[in-house]
C-alpha cells in the first residue's frame, strides 16, 4: 500500500475561495493552527469569476437602503424558502465585510464624493452591489489572499481530498492526494471547513471552472450529514454561445446593470411582454423609463432585464425555442446601444466593463461596444447544498463545518445576483470564528483512531490503476453525465425525464465502477477526473431526485408538468440524508415561523 504524508492542525479549511480564505483568517485570528486546502493554486478560485460586484446595503447610491430592504430582497428572491436567520446575518453583516476588505486593501469603484460605488443588479430594489468594474471576485481573491498569507496558516495547493474522516461521531479531518506528485496526505484536524463551492460541472454548459465537482457536497453527503434544497439550480441568463469552445462563460449582469438590453431576433425586447406578477409594479413598461432607471433615475423602476434570473433564463429558452433566437441558438444582448444616449459610451462601456470587452473582443472576435453579443442561460450556481445552523455554519456532524456555496440556507429557491460574494464573506468569517472556538474546546485523535478509513480511500484511489487502461474511461462518463443532465434536469424538467435521468446515472455508476487507466499517479488528469466521478454521480441523483419529489415551479426549479407555485410546497424544504441501510431518504422539513420584526421587514417593503 503506498504511504502517505500526516499533517495536523486544529481547524482544516477544504477550499481556498472567498469563503475558505475568510474562514481561514478568522480561525488564525483567534489564535489557532490552521490548515487550507486548495483544489487548484492559490488565486484561481472560482470566486474570481463573481464579476459584478458583492450586495450590501451600504446605501451610498440610494440611501433608502438598509438591512431590511436587502433582508426582504432576498426572501423575495429566494421565494421564501430561505433560511430567514441566515438572511437576516448576512445582510446585517455585509456592510462591515465590504468595510474591512476595503481596509485590508480591495480598491472599489468610487461615487463622485468618494464613497464605494454601488450598482444595480436583478432582484435588489436598490443599487446595492459593490464592485471593481467587472472584476469584482478578483479583486477580492486578490485582497484576502494578501491578507490570509500575512498569518499563520499553511496552504496545501492542488490537493483535492478523496473521503471526510469520522472518529466518535467527530468529524477529525480528512485524507486525500496532491496533484502534481499523486502523493497521499492525511490531514488530522480537530475541526473541518468545508467551503468547496458547487457542481456545475454536473451540467454540460456552465460558468463553472473545473474544480466545481460537488466535492464538498458528496464529502459531507457520504459522511452522514444533510443535504436540503438541491433541486434549486441557477441557471444564470447571460452566457457566452459562440463559439463553441467559450459557452457558458459568464457574462456579467452588471452588462444589463448598465443598461445592456436583450433581443430576441425581430428586434423585439420579449422581456416587456412578460413580467411576473409580483414584480410588476416595480417593473418599467417602457424602454425609456428603464434606461433612466439604469442611469440613477430615483423615480424611475427597473428594466425587465433585472427581473430575477430564473424567469429571464426560461424567457430566454422559450425565444430559442419558438425559432427566434440569435444565429447560434441564444438571443441577443446589446450594451453598444448606448451610443444612441451617451456620447462617450465606448469609453464608459469600457470603464464599467472591461472584463466583457476584452472577453468578447479575445474570445469571440466582437467588439461589444459597436455589436450586440450572443447569450444564452448557463449552469451557474447551487441554491442547495449542506444543512448548517445559520448562527455556527456547523453541519448536522460535529465538528463539521460549511460555508460559501457548499452549505445551504442562505437563498431558498433563487439567489439573486450579487448575494454570493456577501455570503462568502459574511459565512465565511462565522464558521472561521466558530470552528476556532469548537477546536479550542475538543482534543486532536491519532491516525490510528482512522487507519481503517485510510486504508479504504487509498484502496479506491488505487482501484482504477489496476485496472488500467482497459477500464472504462472517465472522460467518456463524465462528459456523458453532463449532457444527460443538462437535457434532463436542466431549465425545464419533466417527472418522465427525471424519471430517465435517475435510470441514466444508474448506469453510469456501474460503469464508473470500472473505470481505469493508465500511467502512474504524477499529474495525471485522468486519474483525476476518475476520482472526481463519484462526487458528479452522487450530487447528479441528489438534485435529481429532489426535483423529481418537488412537484411544482419555484425559483431555480421549474415543472412543464407542475408549472405553478404549490402553497404547501412553499412551507416545506426537502432535506436528503443517506438512511442506516445506505440508501438515501428524504423529508419535509417545515420553515420555521419567522420572529415579528422580520416579517414587518417584508411587509414594510412589499
Ligand atoms: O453576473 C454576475 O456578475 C454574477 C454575479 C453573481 O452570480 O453573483
Amino acid at each position: 500500500m503506498p504511504g502517505y504524508e500526516t499533517h495536523e492542525y486544529d481547524v482544516l479549511i477544504v477550499g481556498a475561495g472567498g469563503a475558505g480564505l475568510r474562514a481561514a483568517i478568522e480561525a488564525a485570528a483567534a489564535g489557532v493552527r490552521v490548515g487550507v486546502i486548495s483544489k487548484s493554486l492559490l488565486g484561481k478560485a472560482h470566486t474570481v469569476m463573481a464579476e459584478g460586484g458583492m450586495a450590501a446595503a451600504l446605501g451610498h447610491v440610494d440611501d433608502r437602503d438598509n438591512w431590511r430592504v436587502h433582508f426582504a430582497d432576498t426572501m423575495r428572491g429566494g421565494y421564501y424558502l430561505n433560511n430567514w436567520r441566515m438572511a437576516e446575518l448576512h445582510a446585517k453583516e455585509a456592510p462591515d465585510r465590504v468595510r474591512e476588505l476595503e481596509q485590508w486593501g480591495a480598491i472599489f469603484d468610487r461615487t463622485p464624493d468618494g464613497r464605494i460605488l454601488q450598482r444595480n443588479f436583478g432582484g435588489h430594489r436598490y443599487p446595492r452591489l459593490a464592485h471593481v468594474g467587472d472584476r469584482t471576485g478578483l479583486e477580492i481573491i486578490r485582497t484576502l489572499q494578501d491578507h490570509a498569507v500575512q498569518q499563520s496558516i499553511t496552504f496545501h495547493m492542488e490537493t483535492t481530498l478523496l473521503t471526510l474522516l469520522n472518529s466518535g461521531g467527530r468529524c477529525v479531518g480528512g485524507f486525500g492526494y496532491e496533484r502534481e506528485r499523486g502523493r497521499y496526505k492525511l490531514f488530522l484536524a480537530k475541526a473541518v471547513v468545508l467551503a468547496t463551492g458547487g457542481i456545475g460541472r454536473a451540467f454540460q454548459i456552465t460558468s463553472n471552472s473545473w474544480e466545481y465537482t460537488g466535492d464538498g457536497q458528496a464529502l459531507a453527503f457520504q459522511a452522514g450529514a444533510a443535504l436540503r434544497d438541491v433541486e434549486f439550480v441557477q441557471f444564470h441568463p447571460t452566457g457566452m454561445v459562440w463559439p463553441p469552445s467559450v459557452r457558458g462563460i459568464l457574462v456579467t449582469e452588471g452588462v444589463r446593470g448598465e443598461g445592456g438590453v436583450l433581443r430576441n431576433n425581430e428586434g423585439k425586447r420579449f422581456l416587456f411582454d412578460d413580467v411576473p406578477e409580483n414584480y410588476r409594479s416595480s417593473t418599467a413598461d417602457n424602454a425609456e423609463e428603464g434606461w433612466r432607471y439604469t442611469q440613477g433615475d430615483k423615480s424611475a423602476r427597473r428594466p425587465p432585464e433585472l427581473l430575477t434570473r430564473d424567469h429571464v433564463a426560461r424567457c430566454i429558452r422559450r425565444e430559442v425555442r419558438a425559432g427566434r433566437g440569435s444565429p447560434h441558438g441564444g438571443v441577443f444582448l446589446d450594451i453598444a446601444w448606448i451610443k444612441e444616449k451617451l456620447p462617450n459610451s465606448v469609453e464608459h462601456i469600457k470603464k464599467k466593463l472591461p472584463s466583457m470587452y476584452h472577453q468578447f473582443k479575445q474570445l469571440a472576435d466582437l467588439d461589444i461596444t459597436q455589436q450586440p453579443m450572443e447569450v444564452g442561460p448557463t449552469t451557474h450556481y447551487f441554491m442547495g447544498g449542506i444543512t448548517v445552523d445559520g448562527d455556527t455554519q456547523m453541519t448536522g456532524i460535529d465538528g463539521l463545518f460549511a460555508a460559501g456555496e457548499c452549505a445551504a440556507g442562505l437563498h431558498g429557491a433563487n439567489r439573486l445576483g450579487g448575494n454570493s460574494l456577501s455570503d462568502l464573506l459574511v459565512f465565511g468569517k462565522r464558521a472561521g470564528e466558530h470552528a476556532a472556538a469548537y477546536a479550542s474546546n475538543h482534543a486532536a485523535v491519532g491516525a490510528s483512531a482512522v487507519g481503517d478509513q485510510i486504508a479504504s480511500a487509498i484502496q479506491r484511489g488505487e482501484a482504477p490503476f489496476e485496472r488500467g487502461a482497459q477500464g472504462e474511461n472517465p472522460y467518456a462518463i463524465q462528459h456523458e453525465l453532463q449532457e444527460m443532465m443538462q437535457n434532463l434536469v436542466g431549465i425545464v424538467r419533466t417527472e418522465d425525464e427525471m424519471e430517465q435521468a435517475l435510470g441514466a446515472i444508474a448506469g453510469l455508476r456501474q460503469r464508473a465502477a470500472k473505470v481505469g487507466i493508465g500511467g502512474n499517479r504524477e499529474y495525471n488528469n485522468g486519474w483525476h477526473t476518475a476520482l472526481d466521478l463519484d462526487n458528479l454521480l452522487t450530487v447528479a441523483e441528489l438534485v435529481t431526485r429532489a426535483g423529481k419529489e418537488r412537484r411544482e415551479s419555484r425559483g431555480g426549479h421549474f415543472r412543464e408538468d407542475y408549472p405553478d407555485k404549490d402553497a404547501e410546497w412553499g412551507k416545506v424544504n426537502l432535506e436528503l440524508s443517506r438512511g442506516p441501510n445506505g440508501a438515501i431518504e428524504s423529508r419535509k422539513i417545515p420553515v420555521r415561523p419567522m420572529p415579528e420584526d422580520l416579517l414587518q421587514a417584508i411587509e414594510e417593503n412589499k
